[in-house]
């Protein structure tokens, strides 16, 4: 990681919990939006059905296959080598799915070649990211839709634990730079679940430092009963609320 780092194209954002927890990070993504509240969210602001779908900051391709389904074209674009490799690996067989390296402050398209943007937990955008926003303004076409997806810090179980870990995350500040942009939000209560204890620790133990990440889940699991993560599912879902920004172009 340090030489990656050392060598790392301008305004990558170092992503520990996917880029040294792959395998993690996967069943956290399997766990998200188990009742399709968020994929409906999406749906509900633009359409990809036969358009081009960038997925910006793509990570190990997660989303690609999905977008795929529907879409003409998907590009992933993601900065960290290994990453791009995974994605392509796991997108070899949809012949208009492809994978670039690159980042959102240097996007390889070409002006207005693009219809649909999703970004996902992408720790490059918010205050700060007008570059990519500038980056967005010439590859989107005219008619065009860009979606982020964030942590909602103001609201749900998960929102409480990413206050707690991330305190330097301003919730007012990133409405105001979002709206100064002319974006929208969606408020949607999308929730984790996942089917075992151990894999829910895993999963907060990537996203939180030490000690917030045993701090939240001794009180998780106070409030589920000792006996969770036994038969039932208690304790299993988690209600998780997140942002979606979105602009027209
Ligand atoms: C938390 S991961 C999310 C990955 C993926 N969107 C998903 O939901 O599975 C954030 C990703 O953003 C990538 N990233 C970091 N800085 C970036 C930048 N400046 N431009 C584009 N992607 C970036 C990281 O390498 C990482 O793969």
């Amino acid at each position: 990681m340090t030489l990656y780092r050392a060598t790392a194209p301008h305004g990558v954002r170092p992503s520990p919990n996917i880029w040294n927890h792959t395998s993690t990070y996967e069943i956290e993504n399997r766990a998200v939006d188990p009742d399709g509240q968020l994929a409906a969210a999406l749906r509900e602001v633009a359409s990809w059905r036969a358009r081009t779908v960038l997925d910006l900051g793509c990570g190990s391709g997660y989303h690609l296959p999905w977008f795929a389904e529907e879409a003409a074209q998907v590009i992933g674009v993601e900065p960290h080598p290994p990453l791009v490799q995974l994605a392509r690996r796991r997108t070899k067989r949809l012949p208009h799915v492809s994978v670039l390296p690159g980042t959102a402050q240097q996007i390889p398209l070409p002006d207005a070649s693009v219809d649909v943007v999703h970004v996902r937990w992408a720790y490059f955008f918010g205050p700060g990211a007008e570059p990519g926003l500038a980056e967005l303004d010439r590859v989107v076409r005219r008619g065009g839709t860009a979606m982020v997806i964030d942590n909602d810090g103001t609201r749900s179980t998960f929102g409480g634990w990413f206050r707690r870990g991330y305190p330097g995350v301003d919730p007012a500040a990133v409405e105001r730079f979002w709206a100064s942009h002319g974006w929208s939000r969606r408020s949607v209560d999308m929730g984790w679940r996942f089917t075992s204890r151990a894999d829910l620790e895993a999963v907060v133990r990537i996203e939180f430092d030490h000690a917030t990440a045993e701090a939240v889940l001794a009180e998780h699991w106070e409030r589920h009963g000792e006996d969770s993560g036994g038969e039932g599912d208690s304790g299993l879902s988690v209600d998780y609320a997140v942002n979606l920004w979105w602009r027209e172009y």
